[in-house]
């Protein structure tokens, strides 16, 4: 405990000139100084609850080591962001320590030099952080600073606190391996794996065939706390559950075990040398270890609820207290001949030593040993029962049996394995129960089947309607369309008539007025001829001698000829007719047929 509270106040002493050094200035210092405690704090508060099974003599030297490496680490690395995570850590290990050390200290200082030495201690650590506090920086500042050339271009700079910090780490760290290796009590079971089922809450171990399965439970007590009683209460209620019971007891439960209870219980007072507390010890191991293997294995591993009457808790307090053998060999020895296979729980019957042995009848080798001896293993008992924790049940022996078995009853009932016969019934529920779904399943895929058809049907009725409908509408348009078209033609037929009609009208009219054209002509030309002829008949009277001569004529003396007169046009239509039956020629009327 010295040494992990060395650890920390090497880090509190030196963080001042640590941070300097590495430029990280008074907030450096107050982060160093925070995360410090903050570690420690954490480390108390959780570190042991993380491993609640964990061999609180293995976790004590663990955390001092683990404590004395990272200041270590800290020491090599200067660098303020990685400086202020392994702090905390280290502060984290020195709490763990810290605390671990003082139960340990609670549970293994005998009662009558407890309260010295709890002063002791606390003074000792006040007077090692004085003393580290105040050498510390000394030392940092006898050792300088040093550096460290790595390349040309690469050098480490180590001041006094780093390399003061550095030996107190390897300092730390040696103390926690020299104290894990004189308190270890799980020798010769591997650290890692009994931390890891530490973590993990389970013994380390521990065989069973089917790990699902089993549950073992030990009843402990001193003499005459009517073990035997509650063992049998407490197997006809497992059994009332349906629940595979193998009741077993230490030592004797086999042959070899019988032999040796006769050597261990039966009074020799013939014989001139009593038993020595190690031989009785190595019997009491030797009967157990035969119980284990013959016995409680087997039936742990089919599954059974084994229930023991005594087991190693016996040999601890019997051995270990009554007869005043070191307690931490008389567990070893145990844990080797068990192969460190621990009862799931332990119910201890308590009851003042007195009352007990007034109950017995006829006293045995132990029974017979006096009122002290059996009152120191009652303490050892309630001892192991406080240290071991949720892993144990004390229950006030007074009480009548039925009130002491109802307890043992509420407080196993939660923690039971769910009985083979339940287990098969749940088995047989779960089968049917699939069965059911697979039955369910299939009705619901049938209906499913059953609806899409229906669906499909639908479906098809309601494409051929809708095809149908569509081919109806189609036919109505095509209908639409041709009779659209046929008002388009009828109306044309009418328009091309009534053009045709107007046509004819007109081309009525225009013969009509052709016709007009050529009678007003005709009656012209009609006229016309009969002025020519009065005009014929004029020169006809006219035509005497005298009237004819040249002179008078006004015309070439040479010849005779008739006047001449401009040509008309109706001359030139008609020709010059001095002919009475002129014929006028009418244009001709162009046929129908030639006009189109
Ligand atoms: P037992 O006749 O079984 O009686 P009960 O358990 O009812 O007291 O006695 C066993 C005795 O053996 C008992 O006095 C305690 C002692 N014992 C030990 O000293 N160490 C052991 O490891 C065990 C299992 C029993």
């Amino acid at each position: 405990m010295l040494g992990a509270n060395a650890a920390g106040g090497a880090v509190i002493g030196l963080a001042r000139t640590f941070d300097t050094d590495i430029g990280a200035g008074d907030p450096g210092y107050g982060l160093l100084f925070g995360t410090v405690f903050c570690g420690i704090a954490g480390g108390m508060l959780y570190g042991p609850r993380l491993v609640p099974d964990f061999s609180r003599r293995r976790l004590f030297g663990l955390s001092i080591s683990a404590a004395g490496v990272s200041l270590v680490v800290l020491a090599l690395i200067p660098n303020m962001v990685i400086a202020a995570l392994v702090t905390f850590v280290i502060g984290a290990w020195a709490g763990i320590a810290w605390v671990t050390g003082y139960t340990l200290l609670g549970l293994e200082v005998a009662d009558d030099v407890r309260g010295r030495t709890f002063a002791f201690v606390q003074t000792m650590v006040r007077v090692t952080l004085v003393l580290v506090l105040a050498v510390s920086p000394l030392l940092a500042a006898a050792f300088g600073k040093h550096e460290i050339e790595l390349t040309d271009a690469m050098s480490l700079t180590y001041n006094g606190a780093a390399i003061t910090m550095l030996l107190a780490g390897v300092l730390a760290t040696a103390l926690g391996f020299a104290s894990y290796r004189h308190m270890d009590d799980r020798r010769g079971i591997p650290l890692v794996p009994d931390l890891a089922s530490a973590y993990r809450n389970e013994p380390v171990g521990l065989r069973r065939g089917d790990p699902g399965g089993g549950y073992f439970v030990a009843i402990e007590g001193g003499e005459g706390a009517g073990k035997s009683t509650q063992v049998e209460l407490l197997a006809q209620w497992l059994r009332d559950q349906r629940h595979d019971v193998l009741v077993t007891f230490e030592p004797g439960a086999t042959d070899v075990g019988r032999r040796l209870r006769s050597v261990l219980l039966d009074r020799h007072d013939d014989e001139p040398t009593p038993l020595s507390p190690r031989a009785e010890a190595l019997l009491f191991a030797a009967d157990r270890a035969e119980h284990v293997t013959n016995v409680v294995v087997p039936a742990l591993a089919a599954g059974s609820i084994v229930i023991t009457d005594r087991y190693i808790d016996s040999s601890l307090a019997y051995q270990g207290s009554g007869r005043a053998l070191d307690e931490s060999e008389i567990l070893r020895l145990s844990r080797w001949a068990t192969d460190g296979l621990r009862p799931d729980i332990t119910v201890l019957l308590d009851l003042p030593a007195a009352d007990g042995l007034r109950r017995v009848q006829t006293p045995d080798r132990l029974e017979s040993e006096p009122v002290e001896f059996h009152e120191r293993v009652r303490e050892r008992y309630l001892e192991l029962a406080r240290r071991g924790g949720h892993r144990y049940l004390v229950v006030d022996a007074t009480r009548s049996p039925d009130a002491v078995a109802e307890e043992i009853r509420s407080r196993l009932s939660p923690l039971l394995p769910t009985s083979r016969a339940e287990l098969a019934e749940r088995e047989a529920a779960a089968a049917a129960a699939e069965e059911q779904a697979r039955r369910e399943q299939q009705d619901r895929e049938r209906l499913e089947q059953e609806a899409r058809a229906a669906r499909e049907q639908e479906e098809a009725t309601a494409r051929a309607a809708r095809d149908q409908a569509a081919a109806e509408e189609r036919a109505r348009r095509q209908q639409a369309k041709e009779a659209e078209q046929a008002r388009r033609d009828a109306e044309r037929a009418a328009r091309q008539s009534a053009a045709a009609e107007e046509k004819e009208r007109r081309r009525l009219a225009a013969e009509a007025a052709a016709a007009a054209a050529a009678e007003q002509r005709a009656k012209q030309a009609l006229e016309d001829a009969e002025r020519r002829a009065a005009a014929g008949r004029h020169r006809a009277e006219s035509s005497d001698p005298a009237s004819r001569r040249p002179a008078d004529t006004g015309r070439s003396p040479a010849g005779d000829d008739p006047p001449t007169r401009p040509l008309s046009l109706t001359d030139e239509l008609f020709g010059l007719g001095d002919e009475a039956d002129e014929t006028v020629q009418l244009p001709r009327v162009r046929d129908r047929g030639e006009d189109r």
